[in-house]
């Protein structure tokens, strides 16, 4: 079988979009072409023919010569029309659009059956690493136990730069965004959304869990402060943003983003810059970890390139997760072991923790380390409050059944009157 020809249709020419027409001017064993290439503003100078642009979508929508629509635009509402209408009109698309992908899972799902055909987005989980394609093919239910991951490459760049070289967070983002990983609107980023869209991807594909993403328990790193640094650096942990989905019980997983303290002993201790890394866990293989540079223009390409080339084959996800009988639900009914840092005790209420194992003041900040229920986390004003500062412990994440609780009231000696 030597695969069909695959005649594309690209939609956005920016970081991604000029490094997929450069390895495809290549990549001659692909028998994949560029036939024309739709960008927003015809005035830029770009490194292409100039006859492959036009700024009207539906010379490629409509082109029944195209039979593949690559997107990879930066705005998630365009996206989703241009998507939506392409497989409509029988064309398979590959996009790298995590937050599109994120948010329209349900009708993309619909879309694809009913017209027959195919969506692929390896590029939109953790760049270069085959994720979603190693977990739709390999990993049933029962072969998983977790994932944990660093899924965004410019925090990951950010927190490595501030802790090795000692770069201030700003010019630590910034670096970031001229290298080019950064999302347009870098908050994507830095306030944990990009890891988010991602973390919602992979739980479909995980335990088939179609979730909207804001229903999720997420934080970035956005708010972390300076004495949280030196708390991770005497104890010898790195901070690192961390997306996890964890099977729970029957039917249950707990899933989240949050900042975490990560030991020596762990894989993702090791990765730094815009590496990603994604932990799997299960009770027959115990860890396997998958590991490459999840963002900036070739390694993102690398994997748009491998979702064409799957295409030539007509590749589909079969989502046999989502249409297992067995059903997963998200669970906000597990704990948390987590250190959260504030100016003062008015910015946080202890009352809503189980239990307070460490409490330090200094003039400067004031810090705890507990353990908390995850829907009262949820609920809390402050937590996601710019002030305050949450990062998980290692391994903190408690099952329900699992936890011994502390009594609250042991504490108020330890903390010199302050529960009074
Ligand atoms: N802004 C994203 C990141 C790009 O830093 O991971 C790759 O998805």
């Amino acid at each position: 079988m030597s695969g069909r020809k695959l005649t594309i249709g690209l939609f956005g020419f920016g970081v991604v979009g000029e490094g997929i027409y450069n390895v495809l001017q290549q990549a001659s064993s692909l028998q994949a072409t560029i036939k024309k290439i739709c960008i927003k503003h015809p005035g830029k100078k770009r490194a292409a023919d100039p006859n492959l642009f036009t700024t009207d979508a539906e010379a490629l929508l409509n082109d029944p010569g195209i039979n593949l629509i690559v997107e990879l635009i930066d705005d998630a509402d365009d996206a989703f029309i241009i998507v939506s209408t392409a497989l409509r009109n029988g064309k398979d698309v590959v996009s790298a659009n995590k937050k599109m992908i994120a948010e329209h899972l349900p009708d993309l799902l619909a879309l694809q059956a009913e017209h027959g055909t195919s969506l692929l987005y390896e590029a939109s989980v953790c760049g270069s690493i085959p994720i979603i394609r190693n977990l739709e093919e390999y990993y049933d239910n029962d072969l998983l136990d977790s994932i944990t991951g660093i899924v965004n490459g410019s925090t990951n760049f950010i927190l490595t730069k501030m802790a090795e070289d000692g770069l201030a967070y700003k010019d630590a983002l910034l670096q970031a965004q001229q290298l080019g990983f950064a999302e347009s609107n870098p908050t994507l980023d830095v306030d944990g959304y990009d890891a988010l869209n991602k973390l919602t991807i992979l739980l479909a594909h995980t335990y088939g869990v179609a979730a909207r993403p804001t229903s999720l328990l997420f934080k970035g790193i956005s708010q972390l402060h300076p004495t949280d640094a030196t708390y991770a650096a005497t104890r010898g942990y790195k901070i690192k943003l961390a997306a996890q989905v964890r099977r729970m019980g029957r039917g249950q997983v707990a899933a989240q983003v949050l900042p975490q303290f990560v030991k020596p002993d762990s894989q993702l201790f090791g990765v730094r810059n815009e590496y990603n890394g994604v932990i799997i866990e299960s009770h027959l293989a115990d860890q396997q970890f998958l590991y490459g540079k999840g963002a900036g223009r070739y390694p993102t390409s690398s994997a748009v390139l491998s979702d064409i080339a799957a295409l030539r084959y007509q590749y589909k996800y079969e989502y046999r997760k989502l249409h297992s009988p067995e059903k997963y639900s998200v669970t906000q009914d597990y704990y948390l072991n987590v250190y959260v840092s504030f100016n003062n005790w008015s910015e946080v209420s202890k009352w809503d923790f189980e239990s307070i194992d460490e409490f330090h003041s200094t003039q400067e900040r004031q810090y705890l380390a507990g353990t908390i229920h995850v829907e009262k986390l949820m609920r809390a004003d402050w937590f996601q409050s710019p002030a305050v500062s949450l990062i998980v412990m290692p391994d903190g994440l408690v099952r329900k059944d699992a936890i011994a609780l502390k009594s609250i009231k042991k504490i108020s000696l330890q903390l010199g009157g302050i529960f009074e």
